[in-house]
């Protein structure tokens, strides 16, 4: 088997938060925070609206810029969507798609996630797919077959030399912290086994190398008390941070706490 070193990276989705003026200013106390470390990714999801602001913030510093979304049109008939090339004009070199949250409450399918992962890969943009199962999915004993089915179906037809522009996110749908007590993130055990599990799905849908080279990040309450441990599993390269991304100094804990 093939080892290959892979760079973690650690990412903010910001969701349905912040004005223009409150994302330029956490980006702006993130870019002196963060300056100087490259032995790791580090990227933020900021909403649309302040995309553009914000890349004049970070451009050219060790922060990417990513959407949280985008259509699988480039352009034309689509009230609302916003598409891969636009994103890429107003500077994001990364897209998160297939976030749980847009396919619970925006009825996202595997087959849009796939249709808008091959538009981003044409565009040469990075993608996050995110995969996870719900609560009663895991209680019924199904999360390997719930994620295999969207890592197939939302990765069809994508070639082995694309898997480059793709990161996989494991990000379980009772981990993400809502305000619900009831979610709590994964044991860094239950992680690692679901990260192994997606990687040896890779690995017989592309090849073993292609598996080996792919980032699989953690997503739902990576907090700055709990990424040492995630992170120091074999099979978690990364982490998709929400909540406790709001904040600079909890988010640049996170980046540098492993
Ligand atoms: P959380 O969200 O860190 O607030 O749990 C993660 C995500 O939904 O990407």
């Amino acid at each position: 088997m093939v080892k290959i070193k892979i760079k973690p990276l650690i990412a903010a989705n910001w969701k349905l938060n912040k004005t223009v003026e409150e994302a330029v200013d956490s980006a702006a106390k993130l870019k002196i925070i963060l300056q100087g470390i490259k032995d790791r990714d580090i990227a933020i999801f900021p909403p649309f609206t302040a995309l553009e602001e914000v890349d004049k913030v970070i451009r050219g510093t060790n922060i990417m810029l990513g959407a949280q979304d985008a259509c699988w049109e480039e352009k034309g008939a689509f009230t609302g969507e916003v598409s891969p090339m636009m994103l890429k004009d107003v500077g994001c070199s990364y897209i998160i798609i297939g976030h749980s949250e847009r396919r619970e409450y925006f009825k996202e399918t595997d087959e849009m996630v796939n249709k808008k992962i091959r538009l981003c890969i044409a565009d040469e943009l990075n993608v996050i797919l995110c995969v996870g199962e719900t609560l009663e999915q895991r209680k019924a004993g199904k999360q390997k077959d719930v994620v295999e089915g969207m890592l197939t179906k939302g990765l069809k037809n994508i070639k082995r030399e694309d898997m480059k522009f793709i990161t996989v996110a494991y990000e379980p749908v009772w981990a993400i912290s809502s305000g619900d007590p009831m979610h709590k993130p994964a044991t860094a055990k239950d992680a690692q086994e679901m990260h192994a599990f997606i990687r040896k799905t890779l690995s017989i849908m592309f090849d073993d190398k292609t598996a080996q080279s792919t980032r699989i990040i953690y997503g739902g309450s990576m907090k700055p008390d709990n990424v040492k441990e995630l992170m120091a599993k074999k099979d978690i390269n990364g982490g998709l941070v929400g909540g406790a991304s709001l904040d600079p100094e909890s988010f640049a804990r996170i980046v540098k706490g492993f």
